[in-house]
């Protein structure tokens, strides 16, 4: 609509009100030592265009803020003190030839000048824009078990995901989720947490509602809770939702450990759902001897999740011996998740990785993986993330992996990868991520992580 378009020059316009009325202010100081009467000859028309575009920018404001994209309140306070402000240019223009009144007029439309500006500018950028302190980049956890289960895991993911609706800005259904005693406290439909019950919790049972539920949390079309973040959650309340106990304080099911590897190494909620990576058909169940071996070599295999036959190997930077890789190919069938970062040697890892054909997600990070092993690449067709961040691939080797249909995101932090010679429609439903600091780590820092026995 048109009125929309209008709408969003309002940032851009605003600028022209609060330039014409700080002039004319800084003209009328001026006047007090020297050229008075030119400067009084010019003051009225530098009055009424500063009224006549903050009138338009009023306008403009209004349109804007029917998108409903706004806080409300913030927006409302914006609008009537900018409409305020916008009156006030005219009492300085009808006073401005008497002292005392132009004088007041003059300060408090100066003055509220710089609280509309300030207001319309937490508007656009968030509140504290103007605090000189930022909002801390949170740490990454790097040690999950010694992470704090509330602090680190359950209120990042409800400040992201429930917060726009469940906290100091908005009570929808009465509840706010951004203390312990607001989540304690519930809503109207009663406790959202009741420790140790996720049967009358409203939280669990809001989030496992299908998403085509009315009820179901968040409501369908808003960023939506992975896998990993829903188990997390619940498992949270069903171990007794504490505020202050770490990870490894609380029970831990192997699905569990899963999904809490996912949040691992990375600063906010998890990027990347484990629990999707797992195939739908059933197995059969992995080599004893093959699973026996790699663990006595101290290289991680676990089910990927209870009840599974599924393996997710963590080489935990170990070299893989001849026997190693030989049991490795034994449970291709198994394998659905391969971490091999840090390894010295992972152009020999690739002459078995082309047999791993389940493998879904595969971290190479941090090793010399070079083009010559991502041939063995091409048949991964279920690949759906691959980590080649610091890795020697360049952008001859990614050829390889154009045809996977299913891989969605590769890291190529720090790779050789010339970005100006890739071609990137090459690669359309791939996310290619090169910026560091999303470079997921998981389960790559050993000893954190054990097998459960
Ligand atoms: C886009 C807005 C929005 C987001 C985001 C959102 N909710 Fe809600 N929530 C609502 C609305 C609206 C209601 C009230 C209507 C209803 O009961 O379904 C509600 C109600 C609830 C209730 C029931 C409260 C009561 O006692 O009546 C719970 C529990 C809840 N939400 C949990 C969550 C959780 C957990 C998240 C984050 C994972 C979340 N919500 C994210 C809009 C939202």
């Amino acid at each position: 609509m048109i009125t929309e378009f209008i709408g969003k020059f309002h940032p851009l316009l605003v600028h022209l009100p609060i330039g014409f009325f700080l002039l004319a202010f800084v003209l009328k100081v001026i006047s007090f030592w020297k050229n008075k009467e030119s400067i009084e000859a010019i003051l009225p028309i530098m009055l009424i265009l500063s009224f006549l575009a903050s009138a338009f920018s009023s306008l403009t404001g209004f349109l804007l803020s029917q998108s409903g994209e706004y806080d409300i309140e913030m927006v409302d306070r914006h609008q009537w003190s900018g409409i305020v402000f916008t009156v006030l240019i005219l009492a300085v223009y009808f006073f401005r030839n008497n002292a005392k009144l132009g004088l007041a007029a003059w300060i408090v439309s100066t003055l509220l000048l710089m609280f509309v500006g300030h207001l319309g500018g937490s508007l656009t950028h968030g509140e504290d824009f103007l605090s000189i302190q930022q909002k801390a980049e949170k740490a990454p956890i790097t040690d999950i078990q010694n992470a704090k289960v509330y602090a680190d895991l359950v209120q990042p993911i409800l400040e992201e995901k429930c917060y726009g609706c469940h906290s100091s800005k908005k009570q929808k259904g009465n509840l706010r989720l951004d203390s312990p005693e607001y989540i304690l406290a519930g809503g109207k439909e009663g406790k959202s947490v009741v420790p140790h019950n996720t049967q009358q919790s409203l939280i669990s049972k809001r989030i496992f509602m299908p998403e085509g539920e009315e009820e179901h949390m968040p409501p369908k079309g808003k960023p939506q809770l992975t896998e990993a973040e829903v188990k997390v959650l619940d498992w949270w309340i069903k171990e007794g939702a504490s505020f202050d106990k770490l990870v490894k304080n609380f029970n831990q099911t192997p699905e569990i450990k899963l999904a809490l590897l996912t949040f691992q190494g990375s600063g906010n909620a998890a990027e990347v759902s484990t629990a999707s990576n797992i195939p739908e058909k059933e197995v059969e169940k992995g080599s004893e001897e093959s699973i026996a071996l790699l663990k006595n070599g101290g290289i991680l295999a676990l089910p990927v999740a209870t009840n599974s036959n599924y393996l997710l190997i963590n080489l935990r930077g170990i070299e893989p011996s001849e026997k190693d890789l030989g049991a490795l190919k034994a449970l291709k069938k198994q394998i659905v998740w391969l971490n091999a970062s840090k390894i010295k040697n992972a152009d020999a890892l690739a002459t078995i990785l082309q047999d791993l054909n389940e493998i879904r997600v595969l971290h190479l990070n941090k090793t010399n993986f070079s083009d010559n092993g991502m041939a063995a690449l091409k048949n991964l067709e279920h690949l759906q993330m691959l980590n080649l961040a610091n890795t020697n691939i360049t952008e001859k080797g990614l050829e390889n992996i154009k045809g996977l249909n299913e891989l969605r995101k590769v890291y190529l932090y720090q790779s050789k990868v010339q970005f100006s010679r890739l071609k990137m429609t090459d690669f359309p439903k791939i996310k290619l991520d090169t910026g560091g600091y999303t470079v997921p780590t998981l389960v790559s820092d050993t000893s954190l992580v054990k097998p459960p026995m």
